[in-house]
């Protein structure tokens, strides 16, 4: 299908020309949908396949030899590779002008055609197929990596380095405010998380346009698909190498459950032929968002411009439901989802780099951090796991091991807020960069946190201090309790477990009652958890709470005739060394 601002070409003219120039008789000539050239599928005599690409009168003629010599250039570098290979006519052209009926005379190319069918005519993607894009096009940026031309550095509006302009001149065709903003989340991405490290990113010229179109698969010796052509070197530019990447990983992404995952499948093929760096996996998210939100920005403009074009806005609609899912992705969490493919055990290279921004010492094994933490680290910090974890970074409710691994994190010790909460460690470092002192100066932000904290309690709850852990809280909450009564006795949970200072590791059976500990000291009374599910009154009891109750009052009253009331109970809300014991409802109110 032509271009609709350039008049079509007509097949009986394409026939006569292939014949003509390159002495080919042809059977049939089928017209092929294309975004600028009129493209046929050219079937001979003798059933050789060819495309005949015929370019509007104003195409570059520098870029498109750019591309013959692209082609010929794999062609003598990687011959395995299954890439359309360029016919010369009789006399040797690699571009000739061919008349059309009207209009100018326009540049025509002559190719092999390639079997198979577009990657998106084809479902489902199975991991392998995915991860043998990553590969093909990770061989063909190794052979292109030598491959010099002078229009490589042609502006073009599909290339990524230019994204935020591109976007910038087709933003006011994004009619709808809710789209507008989501493509201006990415773009906010793309400058604070790839803008930086662009400098460090290697260039050299790539294809540039892995979409879903360009891909073609057939099915391989076993029924499964596998790739039979990479398609359509039009978009080829000299920029940032991860760019092939990142576009076909953001195509590989379309219409699937798990976006991420398919894209990863890529990233790791990619990688294997041709290692990332570590800047380069970094910034692989943003890019792979950014050709999305290129791609959905001229569609908008085009969609304007020639609303008759369907071939023109193809990846339109699965381009905006894929950047809405993308939108819900912590980004941080795509970046070690792509680290942890190119560091899977079976493409793990010696050479591979840490995570970046990690610490600029020389990186330990887990089996190195054991044996040093045993030289200088007192044995009672004990390690959890038979295979201890060596977790290098936290976000959100994520915790990361050394190779990107991701674990969903219910344990950590008491995550209030999560890892690294973006908005948290901003708050944290704002202020440890302005000030850190003490409560006896005056400073505006202690009263607006203490009045923002008590509006959420009870009276008499009112009153703050402010403490740094949760032992300080309990060393407070005791020594009030002990000054307010003057009592020194104290009643606490089974199982509990209150803080590692002295006097709180007294008031912890979890510690007095544990491997080394001593048992309860005198002062101290312990009565039975509440637990409704192992405990002796259990979910079904409608009088579960006040039957625990009962044993503490039974207890307190044993006391009393001792003449040794008790200064304060300490209970968890949730008792947490106990087994997480979630209160019977009213438990509390019974005991207080
Ligand atoms: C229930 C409970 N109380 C008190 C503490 C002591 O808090 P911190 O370690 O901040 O001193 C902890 C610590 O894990 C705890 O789980």
């Amino acid at each position: 299908m032509s271009h609709s601002t350039t008049p079509p070409f007509p097949p009986q003219a394409a026939v006569q020309a292939a014949r003509r120039l390159y002495n080919l008789n042809v059977r049939t000539a089928d017209p092929l949908p294309g975004e600028q050239d009129a493209n046929f599928r050219l079937t001979t005599e003798s059933g050789a396949v060819y495309i005949l690409k015929i370019a509007p009168p104003t195409a570059d003629e520098a870029v498109l030899d750019m591309e013959n010599r692209a082609l010929e250039h794999l062609a003598a570098h990687a011959p395995a590779l299954p890439c359309p290979r360029l016919r010369r006519t009789r006399r040797g052209e690699g571009i000739v002008p061919l008349a059309a009926p009207t209009g100018a005379p326009r540049p025509a190319r002559l190719f092999t055609a390639l079997p198979g069918e577009p990657l998106a005519h084809r479902q489902p993607h199975p991991p392998a197929l995915l991860e043998e894009i990553g590969y093909r096009l990770g061989q063909l940026d190794n052979a292109l990596a030598t491959f010099t031309h002078p229009a490589m550095r042609r502006p073009l509006q599909w290339d990524l380095q230019h994204a935020p302009q591109t976007i910038a001149r087709h933003r006011p065709a994004l009619a709808d405010p809710a789209r507008r903003e989501l493509v201006d989340t990415f773009l906010h991405l793309y400058q604070t998380a790839a803008v930086p490290l662009l400098p460090y990113l290697r260039q050299s010229v790539i294809h540039n346009d892995g979409n879903d179109y360009n891909i073609l698969v057939q099915n391989g010796a076993n029924g499964q698909p596998v790739v039979s052509g990479l398609v359509d070197f039009g978009d080829m530019v000299y920029t940032h190498t991860v760019n092939e990447v990142a576009i076909a990983a953001a195509y590989a992404a379309l219409d699937k459950s798990d976006p991420i995952a398919a894209a990863a499948h890529v990233v790791r093929g990619y990688h294997l032929a041709r290692p990332l760096t570590a800047e380069e996996q970094s910034v692989l998210f943003p890019l792979l968002c950014m050709r999305l939100c290129v791609s959905v920005s001229i569609s908008a403009r085009r969609r304007r411009e020639q609303p008759g074009n369907p071939y023109l806005t193809i990846s339109e609609k699965p381009a905006w439901a894929t950047l809405e899912r993308l939108a819900a992705i912590p980004p941080a969490f795509a970046a070690d989802a792509f680290r942890y493919a190119c560091l899977m055990p079976s493409c793990r290279r010696p050479d591979a780099a840490p995570l970046s921004g990690a610490s600029p010492l020389p990186e330990l094994s887990p089996d190195e951090i054991v044996a040093r933490r045993r030289r200088h680290i007192g044995p009672a910090l004990s390690i959890a796991y038979r295979r201890p974890l060596k977790i290098v970074r936290g976000f959100m409710q994520y915790l990361f091991d050394e190779t990107g691994r991701a674990y969903l994190d219910a344990v950590n010790n008491v995550p209030h807020v999560g890892h690294c909460h973006p908005r948290v460690v901003a708050a944290a470092q704002q202020q440890m960069a302005r000030l850190n002192t003490n409560t006896r100066y005056l400073h505006d932000l202690l009263v607006h946190y203490a009045e923002r904290l008590c509006a959420t309690l009870p009276e008499p709850l009112r009153v703050c201090f402010f403490v740094c852990t949760g032992s300080e809280a309990n060393e407070l909450a005791l020594r009030l309790a002990r000054t307010h009564t003057g009592r020194r006795d104290v009643l606490v949970l089974e199982h509990a477990y209150h803080g590692n200072t002295s006097s709180l590791i007294e008031l912890s059976p979890y510690k007095f009652d544990g491997p080394g500990g001593m048992g309860a000291p005198p002062h101290v009374h312990k009565t039975l958890l509440p637990d409704t599910y192992r405990g002796p009154y259990r979910a079904d009891d409608p009088h579960a709470a006040r039957q625990y109750a009962r044993h503490a009052q039974d207890l307190l009253r044993r006391l009393e005739r001792e003449g040794r009331g008790i200064a304060a109970f300490f209970a968890e809300s949730l008792p947490g060394c106990a087994g997480q014991i979630v209160l019977p409802d009213g438990y509390l109110r019974e005991m207080y």
